[in-house]
């Protein structure tokens, strides 16, 4: 299942993402902004159940969440900015990391790290990445979850390209990915067109 967030919001964020003139400073906060737009779709399933506390006024029964205990896992270096900014949402989620860089000429993920929480089988998992191209990071890193116990996997970005979804599709169809946009194609180097450049080095200013 594909979600796309088609908030007003949300489409006004990423378009100054895309935009070439926006410098670091003002593209990282925008991405932390949108991962908070895209974690209040992601998380519109989590369960809750109603619990007695008393208001300034009255005694109640109110909403708090239950249920299974989550997990943010960021994909390395860009979903950072995302896990950063969604655990502010849930701060008691805990939160692994991915270490995965594309080959240049392959195109094929390189894992460099893995550190995942160690009762992740028990937590519903949110993966981060902004981009989501050829889909071979984040099929990688499916995969690392999944041997290491993980159950419920949602997968977050802020740009897809259809490639990159047919892969998620094919390769762990239960996996639910909720996107800001899906643009039209990737370019002959992987990048998504018209997309808005590497995330990462955009994040961190290294270009
Ligand atoms: C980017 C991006 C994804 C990956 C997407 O990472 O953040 O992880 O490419 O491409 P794919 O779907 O074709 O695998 P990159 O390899 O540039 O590493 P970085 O985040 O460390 O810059
Ligand atoms: N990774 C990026 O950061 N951008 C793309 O367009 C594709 C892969």
């Amino acid at each position: 299942m594909v979600t796309v967030v088609s908030h007003p919001l949300v489409q006004h964020k990423l378009s100054l993402m895309r935009d070439v003139q926006t410098g670091v400073k003002e593209f990282r906060e925008l991405a932390a902004e949108l991962s908070l737009l895209l974690a209040y779709e992601a998380m519109r399933d989590l369960e809750t159940v109603p619990t007695r506390l008393h208001t300034p006024i009255e005694e109640g029964e109110f909403p708090m969440l239950s249920g299974k205990k989550l997990a943010l896992v960021a994909i390395l270096r860009a979903g950072l900015v995302m896990t950063d900014a969604i655990v502010q949402l849930v701060p008691a989620a805990k939160v692994g990391h991915i270490g995965l860089y594309r080959d240049p000429a392959t195109l094929q993920p390189v894992a460099y790290y893995n550190k995942l929480p160690t009762d992740i089988a028990e937590r519903r998992v949110f993966l981060t990445d902004p981009m989501l191209a050829t889909g071979g990071s984040a099929s990688a890193a499916i995969g690392f979850l999944k041997e290491a116990g993980a159950q419920t996997i949602k997968l977050m970005c802020i740009l897809a390209a259809p490639e990159g979804i047919a892969v998620i599709q094919r390769d762990h169809p239960e996996v639910e990915i909720v996107v800001a946009a899906i643009d039209p194609r990737l370019n002959d180097h992987g990048y998504i067109v018209p997309g808005l450049g590497d995330a990462g080095d955009r994040i961190y200013g290294t270009k």
